[in-house]
């Protein structure tokens, strides 16, 4: 449980006390919490599960970029998956050395292109190829720059919607979807990487979506990449160093979810005994499981308002602070962060935000509205896809270690969002 209460019914993160983080001065509501801890400890965790198997766990660190928190996953050894030169820029600062490094996204810009082929000795661990387009794209780079480039191809395994288990939103491994090379497509891609002397096939990879909730759909399509890998070593390819079998590995948001990432992961290792493709690395890349539990955005109630037969709390962070809700129906439990015994009632808990869909549903909360309440589950997805929609502050961030506050990222004041629409 990410967090717990103490024996007087406070709200912990960690071993930190919520109200103390509400009460201090230096810092204001809404912010985001990290436990960097029990990020560290669930990544160790993660690691184990591949036993002796050559591995590399890469977070995907659009769920999160913050330094403190790459910083300490760098140090245990973690790679990371990035989409942008941005990222691949935040990762390197974080410590992160290229030969950790997988690049996905349909649309690279040339630059970008260029300084993942340049990085180090021989730039990143793999960009990941999205379509037979991108090929020709990535060659011509590798050209001008006058380096190899080493390359994956992210396969789609054009999956029915019914296994994937996830929000339509997320879901990414079917045919309607932008991302990866068609299965149908798969033997021509290597066909033209094999014939590049600029590009090197190092490893076939996918991601078929986000918040994976069983593994029938991952199963398939790791056994469909280890085919491909099968065929291409059969085929002559005599460079590939790696499988990549994505992210997506499910939490529980409260109502429950079936699978950890243990189990995605022994899928995985099955997969690769069952096919006798052991002496490769296999690469995860999951951002949610190792971030999203340990990250909470603390509020504080503005006010409540009653209606008719509606009631709101209205709390100060909103949909440009964590929009998981707004954008794919998600649910993330919200707490009181105080002690309360007394009744509770049904409460919709809203933000200032002028939009209907700036609602965070219905919570069971203290018939005496909360002053305070945490969004929980909140570490992944929230403050990256944050906003300054509204003119509204973007929400500092604190990071927790060994009971104290270890780290704080300032967020972007409304002054500095003021002063930005200015020439
Ligand atoms: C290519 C790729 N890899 C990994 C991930 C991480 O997904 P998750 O956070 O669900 O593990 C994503 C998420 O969208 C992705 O697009």
């Amino acid at each position: 449980m990410p967090v717990s209460r103490d024996a007087k019914g406070q709200l912990l993160l960690g071993t930190v006390p919520l109200r103390q983080l509400v009460d201090d001065a230096r810092w204001t509501t809404p912010f985001y919490a990290y436990d960097l801890d029990a990020i560290v400890a669930g990544a160790r965790s993660l690691d184990r599960a591949f036993g002796r198997a050559p591995h590399l766990v890469c977070l995907a660190i659009k769920a999160n970029t913050a330094g403190p928190i790459l910083e300490a996953l760098g140090r245990l050894g973690l790679g990371a998956d990035v989409v942008s030169g941005a990222e691949l820029s935040v990762a390197t600062r974080a410590g992160i050395p290229p030969e950790r490094i997988v690049y996905s996204g349909v649309a690279k810009l040339d630059a970008e292109i260029d300084k993942a082929i340049g990085l180090g000795n021989r730039g990143i661990l793999a960009l990941q190829l999205e379509s037979l387009e991108e090929i020709a794209r990535v060659e011509a780079r590798a050209k001008a720059s006058g380096r190899t480039a080493r390359v994956s191809i992210r396969i789609n395994p054009s999956l029915k919607r019914e296994l994937l288990s996830t929000h339509d939103h997320i879901a990414t491994g079917h045919d309607e979807a932008k991302f990866g090379v068609p299965r149908d497509d798969v033997r021509e891609a290597v066909r033209r990487v094999g014939a590049s002397p600029m590009l090197n096939l190092v490893g076939f990879n996918f991601h078929i979506g986000s918040q994976l909730t069983e593994v029938d759909g991952y199963r398939e399509s790791a056994a469909l990449l280890c085919q491909i890998a099968q065929d291409a070593i059969a085929g002559g390819c005599n460079s590939l160093e790696f499988l990549d079998t994505g992210g997506g590995f499910g939490i529980d948001y409260g109502s429950g979810c079936s699978v950890t990432p243990d189990d995605f992961v022994a899928v995985v290792v099955r997969e690769f005994e069952r096919t006798n493709l052991g002496h490769l690395t296999m690469v995860v890349e999951p951002g949610r499981a190792i971030v999203g539990a340990h990250g909470v955005l603390v509020a504080r109630t503005v006010q409540t308002k009653v209606a008719g037969h509606c009631q709101w709390i209205i709390i100060d962070a909103g949909m440009n602070d964590l929009i998981r809700p707004a954008l794919y129906q998600a649910r993330h439990r919200i707490v009181p962060i105080d002690d309360h015994n007394g009744p509770t009632e049904s409460w919709v808990v809203v933000g200032p935000v002028c939009e209907s869909s700036d609602d965070f549903g219905a919570h069971e909360l203290p018939s005496k509205a909360p002053s305070a309440v945490a969004i929980l589950d909140a570490g992944a997805y929230g403050f990256t896809m944050a906003s300054q929609y509204n003119g509204r502050a973007l929400p500092d961030e604190l990071f927790i270690s060994n009971g104290a506050v270890v780290a704080v990222l300032r967020g972007r004041t409304s002054a500095e969002w003021a002063a930005s629409r200015f020439a």
